[in-house]
């Protein structure tokens, strides 16, 4: 059993792959880490063997001691996971200490994880709080959603509002809202905790000027769910200036009692008297 030719190895390769072709990944730009389950360890590993002991710079949350991550690389570029993932990704254990990741494969040639490691790290534990099927956190930096971020106000309420009212979609993937940082500095555990604390309570979460973190069970949510926010943000910044027909709340309100959807409290008072 080769781990490099295991399914989650083939899936990261994938998606960082489409994820370069979106042209959301330019240079290192990027990162995502894949909690993987104990019984695969188990399969590919059956008597582990730690490379190397990585420290953190961090105290990992109780409840993700002693998982396993496969995670893209620091300084790795998307485009070339496919030719080398052995270098560009690695897979590791995070100790029962929480301050160390044991290497158990990949990062061949002296690497390490991304530098977003603790905002990656941070928000698995809080995700699994919430979903105890969350498996992926995925960081990235799409062009439309960037721009969206620079020309609207550093709010929740307004930013959700601009995506909602621009694709009927928006709502329906997304009723609990975007969740909003304002510019900060990134690759620091500070980042990490404001954007774990954020994913208490939404799957995405936009970094001002920066880019974007999503959640989800498996690579196709957590993908899905940024796509959406993406496509609706090109919408809605190509439109800027000309739009003549913005979603109206009547029908955001027949779209929420379709889904039985519970959409973020604020926005339009005619949505918060949605019983
Ligand atoms: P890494 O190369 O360390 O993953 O950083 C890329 C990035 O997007 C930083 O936010
Ligand atoms: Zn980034």
């Amino acid at each position: 059993m080769n781990f490099t030719d295991s399914p989650f190895v083939c899936e990261m390769k994938e998606v960082t792959a489409n994820m370069y072709r979106q042209g959301w990944d330019e240079r290192n730009g990027g990162n995502i880490s894949y909690l993987i389950d104990e019984k695969y360890i188990k399969k590919y590993f059956p008597k582990e063997k730690v490379i190397r002991k990585i420290p953190m710079g961090f105290t990992a949350d109780p409840i993700v001691r002693g998982k396993c991550f496969l995670v893209t690389g620091t300084g790795k570029y998307f485009k070339n996971v496919t030719k080398d993932p052995e270098t560009n990704l690695g897979l590791v254990r995070i100790d029962k200490s929480g301050k160390v990741a044991n290497l158990l494969w990949g990062y061949k040639d002296g690497g390490k994880f991304t530098s977003e490691f603790p905002a990656h790290i941070m928000c698995h534990a809080e995700r699994l709080r919430v979903n105890p099927n969350n498996r992926i956190i995925m960081h990235t930096h799409p062009t439309y959603t960037m721009a969206m971020g620079a020309s609207t106000p550093v709010s929740e309420l307004e930013f959700t509002k601009r995506l909602w009212t621009s694709n009927t979609e928006a709502i329906v993937v997304f009723p609990e809202g975007i969740g909003v940082l304002p510019c900060m500095v990134c690759g620091t555990n500070e980042i990490g905790i404001a954007t774990a604390k954020k994913m208490k309570k939404f799957r995405i979460v936009s970094w001002t000027n920066h880019g974007i973190y999503g959640c989800g069970k498996d690579i196709d949510e957590a993908f899905g769910l940024i796509e959406t926010v993406e496509k609706t943000a090109m919408v809605y910044m190509i439109s800027l200036g000309h739009v003549v027909n913005v979603i109206p709340v009547n029908v955001l309100v027949g779209l929420c009692k379709l889904w039985n959807l519970k959409p973020m409290k604020g926005v339009y008072k005619q949505l918060d008297a949605i019983k």
